[in-house]
């Protein structure tokens, strides 16, 4: 498949696909969330990926939705375009894969809204994140009044939304935004050492544990107990899990089959 703004490379098990607008700081337009739709499609049906890195061209992650094309919209566009947004963001955020976010630069509005719809955050120490909406006349419109309450609590996040200002990748690490700092020439391998890390697993368990993670998150503990004694029961009629079982008690290491 071929885009425009995005560019996607395989390395070994794990997808980096770099969002490239730059003369816009990656700015998502309708083309560019079209874009990532399709591309979040093909992800899902491709067993080959064990997980993905979403970074950013140039000086900036995402430096949000784009204030051109939004600038003309009335109300039943504007609730259309958060509509779609929202549905892509869901997508990749129910992904099986795991996903990072290599954050290298601005991650505003939309482009902070991204980050937080991907599993796990690293970011650049130029890193910027911020949801500067309400300057805009505007509220976050892809997720970003859920997520990052549901991120760094109710407080930091309306302090983040209402004030409108950045904060830094400092900051953002303090506030449990994003997992950790590095600097800019390593932030990929960074990523890439986090999702080797991920990809030797057993993959089954990995998306069972992701599912059983984020369906917890959104009930009760009992619920959320349920579902993972399902999750984890259904683990032990793997292959995965008896073959890493026996390595483990014979001292080897297992082959994963993600059977
Ligand atoms: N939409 C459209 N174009 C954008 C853009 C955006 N969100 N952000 C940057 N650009 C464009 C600029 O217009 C500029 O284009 P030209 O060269 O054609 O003039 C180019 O990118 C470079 O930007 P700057 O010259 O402004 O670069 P800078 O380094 O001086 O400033 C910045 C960088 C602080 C990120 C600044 O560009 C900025 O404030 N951008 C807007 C950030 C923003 O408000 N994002 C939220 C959008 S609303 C949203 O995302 C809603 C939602 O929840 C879905």
């Amino acid at each position: 498949m071929t885009y425009e703004f995005l560019k996607t490379e395989k390395q070994e098990k794990t997808l980096i696909v770099t969002i490239s607008r730059p003369s816009a700081l990656n700015a998502l337009n309708l083309a560019l969330i079209k874009e990532l739709d399709a591309l979040i499609d093909h992800i899902k049906e491709d067993d080959s990926i064990y997980s993905v890195i979403f970074t950013g061209e140039g000086k900036s992650f995402v430096a949000g939705a784009d204030i051109g094309e939004m600038s003309v919209l009335n109300g039943m566009e504007g609730k259309a375009w958060g509509e779609f947004g929202l549905k892509v963001f869901r997508k990749l955020e129910t992904l099986p894969q795991p996903t990072i976010a290599a954050v290298n630069g601005f991650a505003l509005g939309g482009g902070c809204e991204l980050a937080m719809a991907c599993d796990i955050r690293i970011a650049s120490d130029k890193a910027k994140f911020g949801q500067p909406e309400v300057g805009l006349g505007i509220t976050p419109g892809f997720g970003g009044t859920q997520r990052l309450a549901k991120l760094v609590g109710v407080a930091k996040a309306k302090e983040i939304i209402f004030t409108a200002t950045m904060i830094t990748a400092a900051e953002a690490v303090s506030i449990g935004l994003v997992n950790k700092v590095t600097t800019p020439e390593i932030l990929l391998e960074e990523a890439l050492t986090m999702a080797a890390q991920i990809n030797r697993n057993g993959q089954i368990a990995v998306r069972l544990s992701k599912r059983a993670i984020d369906a917890g998150l959104e009930t009760d503990i009992e619920t959320g107990g349920a579902i993972e004694a399902a999750m984890f029961g259904l683990c032990f009629s793997t292959e995965d899990q008896k073959e890493a079982m026996r390595a483990f008690l014979n001292k080897e290491a297992p082959t994963f089959k993600n059977k």
